[in-house]
C-alpha cells in the first residue's frame, strides 16, 4: 500500500526518522518537513535517487535543487571557493530560510546542479529535517514536494494529495512555520545577488553583508525558479486595490465565472455571495497561509481569484514576489 491510500501519515517520532533514513539509504525519496514548505526528497550523493524526484514532480533536468545539510561545517564537502561572506551568512540565518549559492565541489552530481558550475546548499530550521540530517549523515537534495509549477506544500496532507505515490515515507512535522520558500542568495560571482525573496529579507541580508545586496531583474536564466508563472493554482490569480475589488467582481460574474477575494480584511460593499478569503493580518500570518488559502480556492473551484496583495518591505516583498508569479506577471518589482 502506498502512503496515498494511508490515512495515518504520522510517521514524526524516531521511528518516522528511521524509517526516512533507510528510505534515503535505498535510494527512495521522502517527504520531508521544513520551516518553510516540505521536501521531496533523495540522497543528493546517489544520482538515480536524484533523478527520481524529476520525474516525480515532472520537473524539466536542467532545474537545479536544493541541497539540504545538517550543519554549516559541511559546506566545504559541497562548494569550492567558499567566501568568507557564506560563513558568515551561515553563522546568522542557519538554521534557517536562506539557501546560498556557491561554486560546486567536483563531487557534486549534474543531476543535483542541473549542469550549473554552482550548488544550492541550506541547512533548514525543522527539528524533524535536522533529525533525519544528522542520522542520515549525507546531503538531502529536495525541492518543494509539488508537481513542476504548482503550489509549494505548507502540510503532511498536501503532500501526499500531490505526490503520496512517489514517496516511501513521509514525515508529519506540522503547518509549516515559515509558509513560503526560502531566500536565495548568490555568492559565486563576487556580489551578492538576491535571486528569490522570501523570510529572510534583503535588509536582513544587508545587516551581516554591510553593503546593498542585488536584486537582478531579470535572473530566469540563472534561477529557473523565477519563471514567470510559477507557483500557480488552478483558479486565475487576478491581482487588485482594496478599490478596485468590486469593478473586478463585477467583471468576471458577468461572464458567470466563480469569482472568490483573498484579501486581508473583507469591505462591506463587497456581494455578499462571492467567497472571501482571508488573508491574515501580520506578514508572518500571511506568509504561513498564502500556500494553504491558494489550494483552498481551488478545493472550491474558484475559476478566478481577485487577490490584494500586501504593500510594504520586508516578508511582504516575498509574498507580493509569489503572488505576481501565481497572477503570470513575472516578479514584483518593489
Ligand atoms: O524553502 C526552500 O527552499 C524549499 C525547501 C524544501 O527547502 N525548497 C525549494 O526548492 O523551494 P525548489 O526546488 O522548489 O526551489 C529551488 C530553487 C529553484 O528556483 C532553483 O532554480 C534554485 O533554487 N536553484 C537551485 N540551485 C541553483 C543554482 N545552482 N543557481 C541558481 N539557482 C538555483
Ligand atoms: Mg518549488
Amino acid at each position: 500500500m502506498n502512503i496515498k491510500d494511508r490515512e495515518d501519515i504520522r510517521l514524526s517520532g524516531s521511528a518516522g526518522v528511521r524509517d526516512a533514513v533507510d528510505a534515503l539509504r535505498r535510494g527512495a525519496l521522502i517527504g520531508l518537513p521544513t520551516e518553510t514548505v516540505y521536501g521531496l526528497g533523495a540522497d543528493a550523493g546517489n544520482p538515480a535517487a536524484v533523478a527520481k524526484i524529476f520525474a516525480a514532480k515532472q520537473r524539466p533536468a536542467d532545474h537545479p535543487l536544493i541541497v539540504h545539510l545538517h550543519r554549516a561545517a559541511q559546506l566545504a564537502q559541497w562548494a569550492r571557493d567558499i567566501p568568507a561572506l557564506a560563513w558568515s551568512l551561515a553563522e546568522a540565518f542557519w538554521p534557517g530560510p536562506l539557501t546560498l549559492v556557491l561554486p560546486r565541489a567536483a563531487t557534486v552530481s549534474d543531476g543535483v546542479t542541473g549542469g550549473l558550475d554552482t550548488v544550492a546548499l541550506r541547512v533548514p530550521a525543522h527539528p524533524l529535517a535536522l533529525d533525519v540530517l544528522e542520522a542520515f549523515g549525507g546531503g538531502i537534495a529536495a525541492p518543494s514536494a509539488n508537481r513542476h509549477k504548482k503550489i509549494s506544500p505548507t502540510t503532511a496532507r498536501h503532500v501526499r494529495e500531490e505526490l503520496g505515490d512517489a514517496v516511501e515515507v513521509l514525515l508529519d512535522g506540522g503547518p509549516c512555520r515559515v509558509g513560503i520558500e526560502s531566500t536565495i542568495v548568490d555568492l559565486s560571482t563576487g556580489l551578492p545577488r538576491l535571486l528569490r525573496p522570501g523570510a529572510i529579507t534583503g535588509e536582513d541580508l544587508e545587516r551581516v553583508t554591510g553593503k546593498p545586496v542585488e536584486s537582478p531583474v531579470d535572473t530566469a536564466i540563472r534561477s529557473p525558479g523565477r519563471m514567470k508563472l510559477h507557483y500557480a493554482p488552478n483558479a486565475r490569480v487576478v491581482l487588485a486595490s482594496m478599490e478596485q475589488v468590486p469593478e473586478r467582481i463585477a467583471e468576471y460574474a458577468a461572464l458567470s465565472a466563480r469569482v472568490g477575494v483573498l484579501s486581508a480584511r473583507r469591505a462591506e460593499s463587497w456581494p455578499a455571495q462571492v467567497p472571501w478569503l482571508s488573508m491574515g493580518h501580520s506578514p508572518d500570518q500571511q506568509a504561513q497561509q498564502l500556500y494553504r488559502r491558494l489550494r483552498e480556492a481551488d478545493d472550491m473551484d474558484l475559476a478566478v481569484l481577485i487577490v490584494v496583495p500586501p504593500d510594504g518591505r520586508g516578508l511582504n516583498h516575498a509574498l507580493r514576489d509569489r503572488l505576481w508569479r501565481a497572477a503570470g506577471l513575472g516578479h514584483a518589482l518593489a
